[in-house]
């Protein structure tokens, strides 16, 4: 079911999945020989060679992972986290009974993954809605952390499958994921191949992306909406500029459809050690002067500081070729 699913990042040749190590089969390489990737202990395979790195240790950084483990398990986002979720199940169910007569798996790309508060639930559908969920992210340590959780659930590709050799089963009834550290603009994935991508506050590669869709293949997009940590930003900076929500839907256009768009918000209330942790993850809060964090901060340690988040998510969907 999987021979073709993904590709190797060094010569583009088909990639065998594997428990040990996954091996190209070198059929594209000009010296035919074969390329070797193996799988962690922590059950991530790293996909993304050296060349394709533009720095020593790309991504987010071990601190602003703790932080947004943190501030995301305490649920502040959880409105978003069901939206997603549910959003993407009216989708696929849907398409999972074509994909079964065709014989073909559903299989989702969570690309800019994180550690995965975001990824976890939808690997939560079980195949009778998702076969497949690749959990991308160039970040080492986002990709080890969630691989971690995900082994101890039993939710890694060899772990479904040794159960369902063993219960005498064809597949397994539970979603499997492939953790990979790999880079959105070099998607180890082959042509046509994924029914649907998420790209939750992370990069957006219009023609990366349709070009591992399927037709009609989906794409949802989660953004900061207007007004999202609004009062926070004034207590951070002099003069506040919007987010521009919607300029990359321009860029998409040429390959997908927009079919809906959702606005989600949720009130918070936050403790000093959480808003410290909401700034660590908040690029923008990040780049704020040291005086006005250390400000704020103190403020807070008074009374708690209210802010509202305010999401948008687009769901798109690639235009066919015929
Ligand atoms: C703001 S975080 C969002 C993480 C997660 N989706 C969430 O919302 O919790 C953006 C993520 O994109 C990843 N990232 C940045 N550039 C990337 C690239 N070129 N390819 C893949 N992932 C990338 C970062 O390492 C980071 O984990």
């Amino acid at each position: 079911m999987l021979v073709s699913l993904f590709i190797c990042p060094l010569c583009q040749s088909l990639l065998q999945p594997a428990s040990d190590t996954w091996r190209c089969d070198g059929s594209l390489n000009p010296r035919q020989t074969v390329h070797a990737f193996d799988v962690a202990r922590q059950g991530y395979v790293n996909l993304l060679p050296v060349q394709q790195k533009k720095s020593k240790a790309p991504g987010d950084s071990q601190a602003s992972i703790e932080a947004r483990k943190r501030f995301l398990n305490a649920g502040h986002y959880e409105p978003l986290q069901v939206l997603i979720g549910q959003q993407m199940q009216q989708l696929l169910a849907k398409d999972k009974p074509v994909a079964e007569q065709n014989k073909k798996p559903v299989t989702w790309l969570d690309i800019g993954c994180g550690e995965g508060y975001y990824t976890q639930p939808m690997a939560q559908m079980g195949s009778e809605v998702l076969d497949i969920l690749i959990a991308a992210d160039i970040s080492k340590p986002a990709v080890v952390e969630l691989a971690k959780v995900s082994k101890v659930a039993g939710q890694l590709w060899y772990q479904q499958q040794a159960v369902a050799i063993a219960t005498n089963r064809e597949t397994n009834k539970t979603t499997a994921i492939y953790p990979l550290v790999t880079s959105a603009a070099h998607l180890p994935l082959r042509p046509r191949s994924v029914t649907g991508i998420s790209s939750i506050f992370s990069p957006i590669l219009p023609k990366a992306f349709a070009e591992v869709l399927i037709d009609e293949g989906y794409l949802i997009i989660a953004k900061p909406d207007g007004g999202h940590l609004a009062s926070m930003r004034d207590a951070l900076f002099d003069s506040v500029r919007e987010h521009d929500s919607d300029k990359f839907l321009q860029e998409l256009s040429p390959y997908f459809k927009l079919l809906d768009t959702h606005h989600v918000s949720a009130e918070l209330s936050l403790s000093a050690e959480a808003l410290a942790d909401l700034m660590t993850m908040t690029p923008y809060a990040y780049r704020a002067r040291n005086e006005k964090r250390q400000a704020l901060l103190a403020a807070v340690e008074q009374k708690s500081f209210h802010t509202q988040a305010k999401f948008v998510v687009y769901v798109l969907q690639k235009y066919s070729a015929k």
